[in-house]
């Protein structure tokens, strides 16, 4: 990308959209230099949907169904098809927004993607571990701090070098409840954030770490 070009977003969701709308808001209020191309579902009837619509944001639906044969899903045949949907599109950046489908290749190879995970990972991710699992897990295991983290993702669920990441207390009277919604407040702020350097092209993956570079660094 041309970093004086705005940064063409596509997100990518299964749920109620609440991660899409800080993002439109974000770039409505001049915050990310940034613009979502399109919204793509793996669900049909999701709030997340529903407010892609208000806002104008072209979507598209590309549900799990016609890759799972015989209860296995094909996630190479997955990602060959949102490949090839993402493309009239031309995203500069794939956005995962609580998308519950894990990516492979060619997508991976094609675009850069990043996801937002509601802890401080390596800790607390993998299959199974999201939304609410991910906060009662966190206080089962009675640990006194998780948070936020931003990843680029890899073919791993919630693996991938890690952009940014913000610490959350966890309290001794929290709930999963109130656990995610300082969790998610941290999302809100370093999602965001994360966008925006890579859109002014200040990250630079290193193996698997990410250099944030000044705007002095920029290449
Ligand atoms: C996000 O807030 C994120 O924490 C979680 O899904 C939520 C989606 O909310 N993602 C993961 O757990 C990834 N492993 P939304 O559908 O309202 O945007």
């Amino acid at each position: 990308m041309n970093t004086t070009d705005t940064c063409r977003l596509a997100v990518l969701l299964s749920g109620t959209g609440s991660t899409l709308v800080n993002l439109a808001d974000r770039i409505a209020g001049g915050d990310l230099p940034a613009e979502i191309a399109v919204a793509v579902s793996s669900r049909k009837k999701v709030l997340g949907l529903e407010r892609a619509w208000e806002r104008s944001i072209p979507t598209e639906i590309l549900t799990r169904k016609a890759f799972t044969r015989d209860g296995r899903f094909d996630a190479e045949a997955y990602s060959t098809a949102m490949t090839a949907l993402l493309e009239p599109f031309a995203p500069d950046l794939v956005v995962l927004a609580g998308f519950m489908t894990r990516l492979t290749e060619p997508l991976l190879s094609t675009y850069d993607v990043v996801n937002v995970h509601p802890a401080l990972l390596p800790l607390f991710g993998g299959p199974g571990l999201y939304g609410h699992h991910v906060h009662e897990a966190v206080l089962a295991a009675g640990v006194k701090l998780t948070g936020a983290t931003v990843h680029f993702a890899d073919e791993k669920y919630d693996h991938g070098p890690i952009i940014l990441q913000e610490a959350v207390e966890v309290d001794q009277d929290d709930t999963p409840d109130t656990l995610a919604a300082k969790v998610q407040a941290a999302e809100r702020r370093i999602y965001p954030r994360a966008i925006a350097l890579y859109a002014k092209g200040l990250l630079k993956r290193e193996g698997h770490r990410v250099r944030i570079l000044k705007e002095s660094q920029q290449g």
